[in-house]
């Protein structure tokens, strides 16, 4: 297989050795329509380190990309920067295969990888801080707990200048190019959003004092490699940025509309919001759930000032898809949004929409007025009391600004 899948030199002495898995289209609930790729990357110091592995069903390409640079047996170190197994599926077969002298992993990723292998092999535990000396290289960890696992943590290849970041700065995207310079910027900007809105926002405090840490870092990083998608080589400023801006929820005026509907009558309500958020001023995104996925709604949300959410009531309750919507949401912990929800219902209350909005607050979404219900099918009256429940609620989004 070495002669069909190579190894690419990122510098003097670091290969990607990992895999391209174009054929993914869901990773735990996320849509991932274009991909992914697992990297792993050789550095060959003195002592042969391989920085991460990849999931289990692309070992053997791995393997296959290791040697076309050197025998495998010859990997003295792997650094297993986070335990979930897209990275980590394949180390215990590599550990089989290679035989390495140490496996370093962060002091919770040597409990976590025990916790998924249950292998009872001696994971070396490493502090943050802590330079491990590779003969003729160095290797300096960075522990960045809950982004986005206890045990996660980055490495810095001081005499390449290269940070390993893990799932950090990463997207899914398969591409047979390796870095950002070479992809479309406003293609890696929603894929690197997505990543973000669904891996790390709810981690933004953590992620905040990251790009503090990084900006008084004292060494120069020439290159970002992270686990997921392209390296970042020339817009390294740009994606820090980014992420400053996401983990401080700069919001833009924005709302999102997201519903489902039984026969249109939800759907002609969110029309009309839609309607009224426009007229206040707010760029505005619908979402039919019937089409739209939960983590792009998730990736709308991240720079939206507003967001309101229609439910028919269906047996007393909101509709699954909206409920569906609103659990993933209410985990990834949006900040700083004011909304409201809005449905129609037939008979009793219209329960679901008291529902929704319940789970707005709990979402400490600011409600902006009370849940907007419509027997039935919505008359001109009813449509006029949804294009200014839009008005009220963008008006109200635009001043949080
Ligand atoms: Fe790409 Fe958290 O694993």
């Amino acid at each position: 297989m070495a002669d069909v899948f190579k190894a690419h030199k990122v510098s003097e002495k670091v290969y990607w050795v990992g895999a391209i898995d174009w054929g993914l289209r869901e990773f735990h609930g996320y849509a991932t329509p274009r991909g992914t790729t697992y990297n792993a990357f050789l550095v060959l110091a003195e002592k042969v380190t391989l920085v991460d592995t990849v999931k289990r069903p692309f070992v053997d390409e791995m393997f296959a990309r290791v040697a076309d640079v050197i025998e495998p047996s010859k990997i003295d170190y792997i650094i297993s920067n986070h335990a979930e197994m897209d990275h980590t599926g394949g180390l215990p077969i590599t550990i089989d295969r290679v035989g390495p002298e140490k496996v370093f992993a962060s002091t919770m990723g040597a409990k976590a990888l025990e916790e998924h292998f249950h292998f009872g092999y001696p994971i070396e535990p490493v502090r943050d801080g802590q330079t491990l000396n590779l003969g003729d290289m160095d290797v300096t960890f960075m522990e960045t707990r809950m982004l986005h696992w206890p045990d996660s943590m980055m490495s810095y290849l001081a005499q390449a200048k290269i940070l390993f970041s893990q799932d950090g700065f990463g997207m899914h995207l398969a591409s047979s190019r390796r870095y950002d310079d070479e992809l479309d910027l406003a293609l890696l900007e929603w894929e690197a959003a997505k990543y973000y809105a669904n891996i790390l926002m709810p981690y933004a405090q953590m992620v905040e004092q990251l790009y503090g840490r990084l900006k008084s870092f004292d060494r120069p990083i020439d290159l970002i490699a992270p686990d997921h998608g392209p390296m970042w080589r020339k817009h390294i400023g740009w994606i820090a940025d980014h992420y400053h801006r996401w983990a401080k929820r700069e919001a833009k005026a924005k709302a999102v509309v997201t519903f489902d509907t039984m026969w249109h009558s939800t759907q002609l309500m969110a029309d009309a919001v839609a309607e009224g958020l426009a007229e206040a001023g707010l760029a505005v995104k619908v979402m039919p759930l019937a089409g739209s996925h939960r983590s792009d709604v998730a990736t709308e949300v991240l720079d939206a000032a507003a967001l309101l959410v229609g439910t028919p009531t269906i047996n007393s309750q909101m509709f699954p898809t909206v409920a569906d919507v609103l659990c993933y949401l209410r985990g990834l912990r949006p900040a700083g949004l004011t909304g409201a929800a809005f449905g129609s219902y037939g008979w009793g209350t219209g329960a679901g929409v008291d529902q929704v909005q319940a789970i707005l607050a709990d979402m400490k979404v600011e409600l902006a007025a009370e849940p907007l219900k419509v027997k039935y099918v919505p008359d001109a009256e009813a449509l006029a009391r949804c294009r200014e429940l839009g008005l009220t609620v963008g008006r109200k989004a635009l001043q949080s600004l």
